[in-house]
């Protein structure tokens, strides 16, 4: 379905070609005068160049070329040459008839969807997640769903970091607390147990402590290095305890992720191209493409344009260990030989800006993509505390994730509880519901590159520019439509009707950009476009709300008119908070 927006500037430039102008010159934007009129063109300004006239004779003459038009109710030349332009009530109940009748509002499908792999959360096995894994998945998942409701293929991939040194630091910390352990025991042929000789919350402490004595014991760091080396390299004991862990570590990831209501295709990790790295460094080196530099080997990826400096990607190290960059490198090779993806997003931290820049030209340079796959790397800023440092906990440590969703499910329970005045189960899951929009919404309505700072106390309000005020409209729908049902049946339902005052037809213009504003998110990745038209839509739903009284409107025709229009605000909503990866619940 044509955008609404595209509509009104082929009308008008229809009437810039009767007039005997380019057509071209016709192009309408919103109004940057909203007191004056709804939508405005510049034309005749640009025109008056070309056509040495007078910019108001263009703009005069375009509108006479106006009269008796389907679309525009005025159209009004203005000094110096501008058209100030509103739409027909008709038009834009037409238009919302249309879209409330096809799928997805009418949202324009691509010809050729995209094969897209978005690579995401990245958390490490056996570290905590902490507040800055947050940001990788909270944004991740919404351009995973923008992209896929947009019309194309997309595929999740959590690209797990289980392949580096951390896990040999984690069997060397064990190795010393209980050498006993058949694992290291290097005659035991025997089968592995079953279960892990740990905890979910052992591993958790394993892991910083054997990180702490590493920095400080030379001799336990080597040990650390010995026993990576020897988990790559197949030792049977070290690769049954590396399962246990990850076994162990996944299943806490998958329910922290589910909490989250974030949802993986594919749990793969740096280790899984362990054994295709050897083949892309012997193709890489054939090339001529790697070569050695101070027994390392690179690949040189700076250009004559830089300017800045832009060091070698390395591939191996001098022991001839494997980097970070081999695995995404070799992930890069893996993914495309399986899913011949158009396009690969990777979400992290913006520190990580450089080392992708070297990964993808290297990968471009090794031809290890097609010169038209596109890879994007979108690196987000901080998540601060109110003190504009990195967020903290109270005592000042690394808040983990879990932490800070239980302090947000807490404060909105007792939000939640205060305006009821009683607790209850179903107040709880509610908390929970709405505390996640809190999170979302806070993170998503902030463009990604940006610091922003997390503000508890404004993150959970019901008022502003929030997930809860949001998710409150919402309720606020569903609560008037089911009064009205409770009251008994509608006549014939024909549908929306044209707008009858000033705010429903505000309400409803706002309700025709959704197909517009959703091809822009998913062409920019950019899922605060989402929040900015909801908080839109959602305060020009309130305006035409509180000056409308539905549920005792006499006229039956006009009150099915409104439900009609409920109905789109409400559908339209919620369809934008699921594409930024969360819901609402049935009251709050
Ligand atoms: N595990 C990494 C980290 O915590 C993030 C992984 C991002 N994805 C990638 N393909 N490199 O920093």
């Amino acid at each position: 379905m044509k955008k609404f927006l595209d509509l009104i500037s082929e009308e008008m430039k229809n009437a810039f070609q009767a007039a005997g102008y380019d057509r071209e010159l016709g192009k309408v934007t919103l109004s940057n005068r909203p007191d004056l009129c709804e939508y405005q063109c510049n034309g005749a300004m640009a025109g008056a160049k070309l056509y040495k006239k007078a910019p108001i004779m263009i703009a005069g003459e375009v509108a006479a070329k106006c009269e008796g038009s389907s679309i525009f109710s005025e159209v009004e030349a203005v000094n110096p040459g501008f058209l100030n332009l509103k739409v027909k009530e008709s038009f834009v109940a037409d238009y919302l008839k249309k879209m409330a009748g096809e799928t997805k509002f009418g949202l324009e499908m691509p010809e050729k969807p995209s094969m897209i792999i978005v690579d995401y959360g990245g958390p490490n096995v056996a570290k905590p997640l902490h507040v800055g894994h947050l940001r990788s998945a909270v944004i991740g998942e919404s351009i995973k769903r923008i992209a896929r409701y947009a019309g194309h293929k997309v595929i999740g991939d959590i690209h797990l970091g289980d392949w580096g040194l951390q896990m040999g630091l984690i069997i060397t910390e064990l190795k010393e607390r209980q050498p006993e352990l058949v694992y290291f025991d290097e005659n035991y042929a025997g089968e592995y147990p079953k279960e892990a000789p740990f905890t979910i919350s052992e591993l958790e402490e394993i892991y910083p402590t054997a990180s702490g004595k590493s920095k400080e014991d030379p001799e336990y760091k080597e040990h650390a290095m010995e026993a990576t080396f020897k988990l790559q390299n197949g030792v049977r004991g070290y690769r049954a305890l590396w399962d246990h862990i990850i076994r162990v570590s996944v299943a806490d990831l998958k329910k922290n992720y589910e909490n989250l209501n974030v949802e993986f295709d594919l749990w793969k990790g740096e280790s899984d191209v362990h054994d295709v790295i050897p083949g892309m460094v012997e193709y890489m080196k054939k090339e001529g493409y790697a070569y050695l530099s101070d027994g390392a080997l690179v690949v040189d990826v700076k250009e004559e344009t830089d300017t800045k400096e832009v060091p070698p990607c390395m591939i191996l190290k001098s022991d001839g260990a494997s980097l970070y960059n081999t695995t995404d490198l070799a992930t890069i090779m893996e993914r495309m030989r399986e899913y011949h993806p158009d396009r690969i997003i990777y979400l992290t931290d913006k520190r990580q800006d450089l080392y992708f820049e070297q990964v993808f030209r290297c990968a471009r340079k090794t031809r290890l993509v097609e010169p038209e796959t596109e890879l994007l790397h979108i690196g987000f800023g901080t998540m601060n505390g109110k003190d504009g440092k990195p967020f903290k906990t109270r005592e000042g440590g690394v808040m983990r994730l879990e932490l800070l969703i239980k302090e947000i499910n807490e404060e909105m329970y007792r939000k939640i509880i205060e305006s009821r005045q009683e607790e209850s189960e179903e107040a709880k899951q509610t908390a929970q519901i709405v505390a996640l929009s809190a999170i979302k919404y806070g993170d998503l309505s902030n463009q990604a590159s940006k610091d922003y700072i997390f503000d508890i106390d404004k993150f959970t309000s019901f008022e502003g520019d929030t997930g809860p005020y949001i998710l409150y409209t919402i309720v606020r729908i569903k609560s008037i439509l089911a009064k009205v049902k409770e009251q008994g049946e509608l006549p014939e339902n024909a549908g929306i009707r044209e707008a009858g005052s000033e705010a429903e037809k505000a309400l409803m213009m706002e309700i025709a950009g959704f197909n517009a504003m959703m091809e822009t998110a998913y062409a920019e990745t950019a899922p605060h476009k989402v929040c900015a038209y909801i908080y839109e839509l959602a305060n020009a739903f309130n305006r035409f709300y509180h000056e409308t009284k539905i549920v005792t409107e006499e006229n039956q025709e006009r009150k099915s008119g409104w439900v009609a229009l409920l109905l789109l605000t409400r559908d339209i909503l919620e369809t934008c908070i699921d594409v930024l990866g969360f819901s609402a619940p049935e009251r709050m």
